[in-house]
């Protein structure tokens, strides 16, 4: 299975999104090596790793726009509600599934495409509005990582 490579045209521009994009992207690779190596206890242990992380991310990034009154955040919100539906619809077809590595393989392909149309579209929407916060309040984005993730130093 081949390896998501990052490519530079989906940063963003702003680092600390960024970065969390990247994770998600880390979490994406270790699917494909659970699968790759058939242990259905590490294709588990990776999706509900990868659906906590991607949870967190949604909230800071609702939090970011919220902060910075972005126009759109409602129905931004939305689709990050209906892609946790489906990780979390993933998850059960996972528990219940007779065909682990086959579910594991589709939600790992279904991931990638959702996660690149996602940040090329609504997440480059936001960009011009959520930069006005990152630059102005460092504080403030120092306070929303500890909140979220745990750590002020979190994602680096
Ligand atoms: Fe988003």
């Amino acid at each position: 299975m081949d390896k998501f490579e990052w490519t530079p045209d989906l940063n963003l521009g702003i680092d600390v999104i960024d970065s969390q994009h990247r994770r998600i992207v880390d979490y994406i690779n270790d699917l494909s090596v659970a699968i790759s190596q058939e242990s259905v206890d590490q294709v588990f242990d990776v999706m509900e790793r990868l659906r906590d992380y991607t949870l967190d991310h949604f909230a800071f990034e609702e939090q970011l726009m919220e902060q910075a009154g972005y126009p759109l955040q409602k129905s931004h919100q939305l689709v990050h509600r209906r892609f946790e539906d489906k990780v979390a619809n993933m998850v059960e077809e996972l528990t219940n599934g007779r065909d682990p590595f086959g579910i594991a393989r589709r939600a790992r392909n279904s991931l990638m495409v959702w996660l690149i149309q996602h940040i090329r579209h609504e997440d480059q929407d936001y960009v011009a509005v959520v930069k006005k916060v990152v630059l102005k309040e460092q504080g403030w984005i120092s306070g929303a990582l500890k909140r979220i993730f745990g750590s002020a130093d979190h994602p680096v």
